[in-house]
């Protein structure tokens, strides 16, 4: 593989710092050069620094590479996306309008629809067709400048379909260019066979399926729905310890759609992240940040379920790191598009343009144990780089809406563009 040279960059937004959330004022660093230049080696960030730097560290090797003119672009690492459903069968068109007409994102999964409807396509879904559909959808977010991603199972709700959605999973992080990190969520619902036997799926969960994903190393983290109607604060948390004994890592869909504690417990349970908070306590922020939780915060999600967003601006003010995602899944959030989930992390949330890259690099990154590798544009970590088709970061989010999106590499080769 040849050495890439993106030269003359209007600003590198590097995020260059310490491999660790990014809290209060930091979250306004990018570790801007202006005249950026970039030089990528095997697949990793060999040097950085002006292009003035760079042509006496670099410029007898010149011939060798690719040379990429950055002139008058933003270049940026490549976005990270820390919290996804993605591989899913089957679509939900007909429950959008549904919402429109009138019913809530509760009833329709109360009557057998939602999450449900979702489960029972993928549990008629082969593998290989899981593949083929979340094959699409991955070419989606790396056009949309996103080189990882998180990606949850969840609508398998047995054993069998959540291991199948597992294995699609870790296919799909071997014949994709996008680095896939897998997270169990047996505990996304519970499936309807078990309407009135919630505590025995729970057993099931514990002493069928988290064994199993463990032992095959088919996830990283291990997250539950707590939500009125689906898990209980207590429910979540048995089955969080649970994965904690395992290794795996607890993270919660908390807070969602009514205030239930679920703040408080990703406090309590030591969780690595916290995900919608839409309705998170005053009392649950505060306990998150003194106990490094990171808030992982879905503005699309809200946008799309007509719900406020979560108190974003508020978060940061008080400490919490804040990443932010497009929850990318088939019911409340149908899209692979990070650019639009930093547009509306400004215009919802009110996080600052440049807040709103520090969410989708670095602090995603580490809500996935991801940021020795991604998040920013350092020496030794991935050459993961997206080149932008405007001149500064506060654009990235000012033209909001559009895909700026101009180059993208992975590992050093250039995927789009
Ligand atoms: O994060 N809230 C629960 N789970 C997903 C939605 C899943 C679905 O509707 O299929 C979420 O919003
Ligand atoms: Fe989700």
């Amino acid at each position: 593989m040849k050495p890439i040279w993106i030269k003359h960059a209007a600003q590198l937004a590097t995020i260059a710092g310490k491999n660790e959330p990014r809290k209060r004022k930091e979250m306004s660093e990018l570790g801007i050069i202006e005249d950026g230049s970039v030089w990528i080696e095997n697949g990793v960030v060999a040097a950085i620094g002006t292009t003035v730097e760079l042509e006496h560290q670099y410029g007898d090797r010149a011939s060798e590479a690719e040379i990429i003119d950055a002139t008058g672009r933003l270049v940026t690492p490549g976005l990270v996306d820390p919290h996804t459903h993605v591989a899913y069968g089957g679509s939900r068109e007909r429950e959008f309008e549904m919402r429109l007409e009138g019913a809530t994102y509760m009833e329709i999964m109360n009557a057998g629809g939602g999450i449900h409807a979702t489960t029972r396509m993928t549990r008629e879904a082969t593998e290989e067709e899981l593949v083929e559909q979340t094959l699409r959808r991955l070419d989606s977010f790396l056009k949309h400048g996103v080189t990882t991603v998180e990606g949850k199972s969840g609508y398998g709700l047995d054993l069998e379909t959540e291991l199948k959605q597992l294995r699609a999973m870790k296919r799909l992080n071997e014949i994709h260019p996008i680095d896939l990190v897998p997270t169990f969520m047996g505990a996304h619902a519970v499936p309807q066979e078990y309407k009135g036997n919630e505590d025995e799926y729970i057993d099931s969960i514990i002493n069928d399926m988290l064994p199993v994903v463990a032992e095959e190393k088919l996830a990283v983290f291990n997250d539950v729905f707590c939500e009125v109607g689906v898990f209980t604060p207590e429910q979540s948390e048995r089955i969080l310890e649970a994965g904690k004994k395992l290794g795996l890592i607890p993270k919660i869909h908390a807070d969602e759609i009514e205030s239930y504690g679920g703040a408080e417990l990703a406090a309590k349970v030591g969780a690595i992240s916290a995900e919608h908070l839409l309705k998170a306590s005053d009392e649950g922020i505060k306990q998150m940040a003194e106990a490094g939780v990171i808030a992982c915060l879905l503005p699309a999600t809200a946008l799309y379920l007509r719900e406020d967003a979560a108190k974003g601006r508020k978060m940061v003010d008080e400490g919490v790191a804040v990443a932010i995602s497009t929850d990318c899944n088939p019911g409340s959030s149908p899209t692979t598009s990070m650019p639009l989930v930093m547009n509306l992390a400004c215009i919802s949330m009110r996080l600052t343009p440049a807040e709103a890259l520090v969410a989708a690099t670095m602090n995603a990154a580490c809500a996935i144990r991801m940021e020795d590798k991604v998040g920013s544009l350092e020496v030794g970590k991935q050459g993961d780089i997206v080149m932008w088709n405007i001149s500064n970061y506060q654009e990235l989010q000012y033209l909001f809406g559009v895909n700026h999106v101009d180059k993208v590499w992975k590992k050093g080769e250039q995927v789009v563009g």
